[in-house]
């Protein structure tokens, strides 16, 4: 019964997201910095310096500066670093085109008039670069600290998340899409996973896979922490859950015990050893920290569910993840450990045994004295 409810809210919450992100507007990263940029008047101060330019005689460029300069931005967001680059990937986005100011019908700029109006504007081009440094560093602050489950992480900067921008163009971008959308039959959405699924996905290894059809199983991580860190920051921005905050010493041991039993054993074993799922492997979790615990159960990677706040409270996890930490180091008070093998093996070594000793003992009472 408890597992069709479950089942059911899964549906539910899968139809509102798509929906959600059928009407999503734009990429929330790209609409915040907007929002920045018109605070800011960016585009009145484009046009400001830009002005004796336009009268030069020269002739009248095709772009406005205000949307030369976003391309250059979105150049470097998406880092991109040709002007043939950035038209064809400005032509293919939706979000982009909006953070523009382009409708879909219109038709973006080529490289041609990009190339042609950097000409126009090359004087300025330091002029204008310095301005952005100086305050860009708040606009895109702004733009970041504001997207949700990012806000509460006071670590997370600007830098870290340009950075990881960075990274995962190089890394992820051909299974997760350029602005982590996802490409069907590649990978899934990223948006609203939230920095807790990154940080779990990543920092157990799970992460770049190389083949969108391998199951995720956990390897050595091929990024530093700090290049997670930056890729965590990234993905974290566009909302969705942080990385919890999990203090096993402040879980209960007998309560982790029996809340484990109840929801986990029945696919890691009840000492956490492992055991198989329909489909694939549940892994043994003598690797896992006490936060990757937490991660995985909140996210439920691949075959595994989900369990949220409402199923299992933070005093829960706490309790589960000290139970997860002892169970690497039982003591065995019943004797022999057998390898902590499981209840099933467990009990054939146990017939195993009697059986060699039922046919020893057979053999004894069986043998003919020569009288
Ligand atoms: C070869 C394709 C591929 C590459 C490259 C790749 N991924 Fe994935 N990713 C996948 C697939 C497929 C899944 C779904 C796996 C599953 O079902 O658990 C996934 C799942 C994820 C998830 C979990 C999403 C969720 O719904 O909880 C995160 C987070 C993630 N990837 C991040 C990354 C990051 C960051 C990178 C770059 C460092 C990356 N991936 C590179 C294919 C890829
Ligand atoms: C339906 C079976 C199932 C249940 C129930 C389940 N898991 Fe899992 N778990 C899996 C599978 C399958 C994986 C591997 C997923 C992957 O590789 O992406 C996994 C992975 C994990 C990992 C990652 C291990 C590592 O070292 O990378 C942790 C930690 C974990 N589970 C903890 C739990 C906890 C705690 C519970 C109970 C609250 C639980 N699981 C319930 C099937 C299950």
């Amino acid at each position: 019964m408890a597992m069709g409810t479950r089942k059911g809210r899964e549906r539910q919450e899968e139809i509102w997201y798509r929906s959600e992100v059928a009407e999503a507007p734009g990429h929330p990263f790209y609409r915040k910095l907007e929002a920045k940029l018109k605070e800011a008047g960016f585009d009145r101060f484009c046009e400001e310096e830009c002005k004796r330019y336009y009268a030069d005689g020269v002739g009248r460029p095709s772009l406005v500066p205000g949307v030369y300069f976003r391309l250059m931005l979105i150049g470097f967001f998406e880092g991109i670093d040709s002007e043939r680059g950035i038209a064809w990937r400005v032509a293919d986005s939706l979000s982009l085109r909006q953070f523009l100011g382009y409708g879909i019908d219109e038709s973006t700029p080529d490289h041609v008039t990009i190339s042609r109006t950097r000409r126009l504007l090359a004087r300025l081009l330091g002029v204008v670069s310095i301005a952005l440094l100086a305050y860009g560093t708040t606009v895109i602050a702004g733009a970041t600290a504001q997207a949700p489950g990012v806000a509460d992480q006071a670590t997370v900067s600007a830098s870290a998340v340009a950075q990881g921008r960075a990274l995962f163009v190089q890394a992820c971008a051909t299974c997760h899409g350029f602005d982590a959308r996802g490409v069907p039959g590649m990978g899934p959405s990223l948006i609203g996973v939230g920095a807790q699924a990154a940080d779990f996905y990543l920092s157990t290894g799970r992460m770049p896979l190389n083949n969108p059809r391998d199951p995720p199983v956990r390897n050595p991580p091929i990024f530093s922490r700090g290049q997670i860190n930056d890729l965590v920051a990234y993905v974290g921005s566009f909302g969705g859950p942080p990385i919890p905050v999990v203090d096993p010493a402040r879980g209960n041991l007998a309560h982790g015990l029996q809340q484990f039993a109840l929801h986990c054993a029945g696919c890691h074993q009840i000492d956490a050893a492992g055991g198989i799922v329909t489909g694939g492997i549940a892994p043994p979790l003598d690797q896992a920290t006490a936060v990757q615990v937490v991660e995985a159960l909140r996210t439920g990677p691949f075959l595994m569910p989900r369990f949220t706040a409402q199923e299992l409270s933070a005093y829960d996890v706490n309790s589960i993840a000290r139970y997860v930490l002892f169970a690497r180091h039982p003591v065995d008070r019943g004797g022999w450990g057998i390898g902590h093998i499981g209840p099933v093996p467990e009990g054939m070594v146990a017939w195993f045994i009697a059986f060699v000793a039922l046919v020893l003992v057979a053999r004894l009472i069986g043998e003919r004295s020569e009288v």
